[in-house]
């Protein structure tokens, strides 16, 4: 029953435009976008599929949209390889709602220039205030010509009516596959663990960094230690993000590790570290690193 949803569901995103995905944890989002693309490019129309979902990516590395466009079938094989990065900068969303919003927003824009079909996938936040907030301006400057709610119960109403009623958009709400199998959260962490150690191969580059390149900026006589580990979006002059980098601190002062330093114009600083040898992250607030509050 779920699956011929799911089926006529993915046949309508296939002809749509611009179509955004949302539903809590293992709803089957990435499943349902991956089967639309695929019947989109059997059909002989390109797609640019906007990997929003940060924490658990499927295109590029975590802390980061990736937007993929896929020509023919086969392309489908090398989806995790991006066409184009922007940087985030956690994994957790609720804590960089602008951020998220407008990494999304900007690579959506980019996409329609690029594809016949976009198709956004995005995180699994949907309620609370971060959730809700997220979702509607995402949406809001998105401009999707349909979005996709699938859930368990009810958890998807509170977006849905808010969406309907304030956005005017099309919403086709779905219930969740019963055969989606849930990823632990332990395996979760394991593939993200996997993702960052993708995006940081070593041996790293190693390149000194002024002061001055970064934003935010730094405050003047700021202990540049406190910056040891951070995560780093390497960021090139049009606002797009090379890759990831992260920022170590010893006796020769500061430095980024990276795999994409050539072409860096400068560093965006996220608000995570992350340890070079375990790739284990913690959540920072960058206002405290800054100025210790
Ligand atoms: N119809 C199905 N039958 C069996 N397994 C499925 C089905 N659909 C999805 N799965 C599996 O369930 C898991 C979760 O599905 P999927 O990744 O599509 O969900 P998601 O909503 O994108 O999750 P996340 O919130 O983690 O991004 C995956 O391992 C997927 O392979
Ligand atoms: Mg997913």
């Amino acid at each position: 029953m779920a699956e011929q949803i799911h089926e006529s569901l993915a046949r309508e995103i296939a002809q749509t435009g611009v179509a955004m995905l949302t539903g809590s944890v293992d709803t089957g989002k990435t499943t349902l976008g991956l089967l639309a693309a695929r019947m989109a490019l059997a059909e002989g129309r390109t797609v640019a599929y906007v990997d929003a979902d940060v924490g658990n990516t499927t295109i590029g590395p975590p802390a980061c949209v990736g937007l993929r466009v896929l020509d023919d079938l086969d392309d489908l094989d090398r989806i995790s390889e991006p066409d184009q990065l922007h940087f985030v900068g956690t994994i957790n969303p609720t804590r960089l709602v602008l951020q998220q919003v407008v990494a999304t927003a900007a690579m959506t824009d980019r996409a329609r220039m690029m594809a016949d079909l976009v198709i956004i996938d995005t995180t699994a936040v949907v309620s609370g205030v971060a959730g809700e907030t997220l979702k509607y301006h995402k949406a809001e400057l998105c401009r999707p010509d349909m979005v996709v709610a699938l859930q368990r119960g009810g958890e998807m109403e509170p977006v849905v009516g808010m969406l309907r009623r304030f956005l005017d958009v099309a919403v086709s709400v779905a219930p969740s596959d019963p055969n989606v199998m849930p990823v632990s959260p332990d395996e979760r962490a394991a593939r993200r663990t996997e993702a960052f150690k993708k995006a940081l191969i070593p041996p790293l580059e190693r390149w000194k960094v002024r002061p001055t390149v970064f934003a935010p900026t730094l405050p003047v006589g700021l202990n540049l230690s406190r910056l040891d580990n951070v995560l780093v979006g390497v960021q090139d002059p049009g606002g797009g993000c090379l890759g990831l980098g992260l920022l170590i601190h010893d006796d020769d002062g500061l430095r980024v590790m990276t795999n994409v330093g050539e072409g860096m114009r400068g560093l965006r600083l996220g608000s995570m570290r992350l340890d070079p040898e375990t790739y284990e992250t913690t959540l920072l607030s960058l206002r405290e690193v800054m100025f210790g509050v």
